[in-house]
């Protein structure tokens, strides 16, 4: 399998095809493809044709071990059935587009934030894989920041400064700023994790701001310091020029390093358009061409 990659944004993001990824069993063609997300972050595959069931074998093929403890589990069952298909769907268990006040709907408001995915658990997410299966007829676009070139491109000594620092992680934090409500029962289930504010992948050595709208505060400042730091990192990072917007056809599949990279949804009218997306999270453990199952 030879694939192409063609560059969508300066710093980051390509396009790789001509492949059926479901046909992708080769050890060597995975470690390509784990090659390319170490250079590009952010991996497009169009006309991509996943059953939900191919598309959890092709995640613990290429990456190892699966994410399942979501934040939405702990508030509903799963309509897929399986924790590691996550739901990313506006749509309720009974098939039918959300209304404005259902509390799936305010739920996944809190996609519209810059985040990471799984950054609220240890281990935290690796890759994402979110597969497009109903695109709505107007832009419901999902933006990606290039997390290392912001790294990249802080002053050293404020560089030198983040060596060390750690930062909890919840999801009931990044909800609780939009006043989403929580029961306190829900709230001591998604307690939260403690990552590195800089993160260094171990086959490159590439270094990454790790934040997401989860970061809740810098364990080793004062909170209010912690949270600014946190803030004015965000800004940096999510400039202009640091941003890919990916507009989604049907059949899209894009897998992205959450070390990398953070995103957010894309405004549109998600309680009059449907759109249908199932994404698939592995865990930071292990190396990924060590960890992965063989086929
Ligand atoms: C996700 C996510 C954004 C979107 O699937 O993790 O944040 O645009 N999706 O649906
Ligand atoms: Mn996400």
């Amino acid at each position: 399998m030879t694939l192409r990659f063609n560059k969508l944004h300066p710093h980051f993001a390509a396009e790789a095809g001509p492949v059926d990824l479901r046909r992708v069993h080769d050890e060597e063609a995975l470690e390509g493809i784990r090659t390319a997300m170490d250079e590009h972050a952010v991996l497009v595959f169009r006309d991509q044709a996943f059953s939900g069931g191919e598309q959890l074998d092709f995640a613990a093929r290429l990456d190892g071990e699966l994410h399942r403890k979501t934040g939405f589990s702990v508030l509903q069952k799963n309509r897929f059935g399986d924790e590691a298909l996550s739901d990313v769907s506006n749509v309720e268990a009974d098939g039918q587009v959300v209304e404005a006040d259902s509390r799936r709907r305010l739920y996944s408001l809190g996609n519209r934030l810059w985040h990471t995915d799984a950054s609220f658990q240890d281990p935290r997410g690796r890759y994402s894989m979110l597969a497009a299966l109903v695109v709505p007829p107007v832009p419901a676009d999902t933006e990606f920041a290039d997390m290392r070139t912001a790294y990249d491109t802080l002053p050293e000594e404020t560089k030198a400064g983040l060596e060390g620092l750690r930062v909890h992680h919840s999801i009931a934090h990044s909800r609780m700023t939009l006043g989403f409500e929580f029961s306190e029962e829900e709230r001591d289930r998604l307690k939260g994790a403690i990552h590195p504010l800089v993160l260094t992948n171990p086959r490159t050595g590439r270094r990454a701001l790790y934040l997401a709208s989860h970061a809740s505060r810098i364990l080793d400042r004062p909170v209010p310091e912690g949270r600014l730091v946190l803030r004015e990192l965000t800004e940096h990072a999510t400039r202009p020029e640091l941003v890919y917007r990916h507009s989604w056809r049907d059949g899209d599949f894009v897998i992205w390093d959450n070390r990398a990279t953070m995103h957010r949804a894309c405004p549109y009218e998600d309680t009059v358009h449907r759109r249908e997306m199932r994404r698939v999270t592995t865990l930071d453990t292990g190396d990924p061409a060590r960890v992965a199952q063989p086929a």
